[in-house]
């Protein structure tokens, strides 16, 4: 059977640990300096096999040697947002968090397809990226899928539409600079500029860019983790199942949208090795150049990181 480690077992690891292994996809190993709690979780999320009728096995641990074998690994390891906390703040404690995540991933799960979570999300792909040195299309983060699965859920409300008909895409850092793309955004095969006033648009796109922002603010204390668990379980299973399906996530680019050194959100084909392909849609020139100052943002933050 495939196996999947979840590395931090908080709000966002802990639920996706349960997806994963109420799938029945792969076995699961939830890992967390928290010894306790971690092996709280997986014995909770154990002890619901009978009730679902799903023999997956999932183990909870503190000992990083768990991560041998795994086929995939998933990082939420890291401090969430506060209210008034922007994404950035959280750079440096996250980046020594994710140093220290990165030598166990070497140590024991080299081979694996490496899923960042932890925020700032396109730094941290970045980080782990120049800290592990597994190949660019084996190490991405998710970010984007999610901001254009909170896209679809607000279009659909808005038209009073079924949420699979939509087809949303937001490219972009998954942070202030976010680019969600109404012309490139589907609701069946109409174009969403064409069904809505610009108005209308433009009050969508601000919602989607504040949606992680509002949560945190009701929230409290941390942030969204029941949508981002559901947006990592899509990357993992299409991985798991093979059946490779477009995906915008955070990738290291090369060269594509005239960009490099940097990992930021586009879309991408999603397969069983990793991200396949890149591609490249065809972006007005006021995209470019907010899709350029996304970029600048992140090699700001990734400049700071010294990488
Ligand atoms: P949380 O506070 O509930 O959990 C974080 C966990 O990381 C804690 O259990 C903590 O013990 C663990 N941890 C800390 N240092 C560690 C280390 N060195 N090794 C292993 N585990 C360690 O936070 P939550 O809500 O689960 O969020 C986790 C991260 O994911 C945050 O950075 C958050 O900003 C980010 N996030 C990213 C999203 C995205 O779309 N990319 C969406 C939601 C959250
Ligand atoms: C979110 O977008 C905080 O990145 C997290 O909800």
């Amino acid at each position: 059977m495939k196996k999947v480690s979840v590395i931090g077992a908080g709000n966002v690891g802990g639920t996706t640990a349960m997806r994963i292994a109420e799938s029945g996809l792969a076995q699961v190993a939830l890992i967390d300096i928290a010894e306790n709690m971690t092996k709280a979780k997986a014995l909770d999320i154990e002890d619901a096999r009978y009730a679902l009728k799903c023999d997956t096995h999932i183990k909870g641990t503190n000992d990083f040697s768990a991560l041998s074998d795994s086929d995939i690994v998933v990082v939420t390891a890291g401090f969430p947002r506060k209210p008034g906390m922007t994404r950035e703040d959280l750079l440096s404690k996250n980046a020594a968090i994710m140093t220290d995540v990165c030598g166990h991933i070497t140590r024991y799960a080299k081979d694996a397809i490496v899923i960042i979570v932890s925020n700032p999300l396109d730094a941290m792909t970045y980080l782990a990226f120049k800290k592990t040195g597994i190949p660019k299309h084996k190490i991405f983060g998710m970010g984007v899928n999610l901001d254009s699965s909170r896209f679809a859920n607000l279009i659909a409300k808005k038209l009073g539409v079924e949420v699979e008909k939509i087809n949303a895409l937001v490219i972009g850092s998954h942070g202030e600079t976010m680019l969600p793309l109404p012309r490139a955004t589907k609701v069946g095969n109409k174009p969403l500029v064409d069904l809505l006033s610009e108005v209308e648009v433009a009050s969508l796109v601000e919602a989607t860019k504040k949606r992680g922002a509002e949560i945190v603010s009701l929230y409290g204390a941390g942030s969204a983790y029941y949508s981002p668990s559901a947006a990592i379980f899509e990357i993992v299973k299409t991985i798991l199942s093979g059946h490779a399906k477009e995906i915008p996530v955070s990738a290291v680019l090369d060269g594509e949208y005239d960009c490099r050194e940097v990992s930021i959100g586009v879309l991408t084909k999603i397969g069983l090795s990793g991200i396949e392909k890149i591609i490249e849609i065809d972006l007005t020139l006021s995209e470019k150049q907010a899709f350029q100052q996304s970029a600048q943002a992140i090699k700001e933050s990734i400049k700071f990181l010294n990488v």
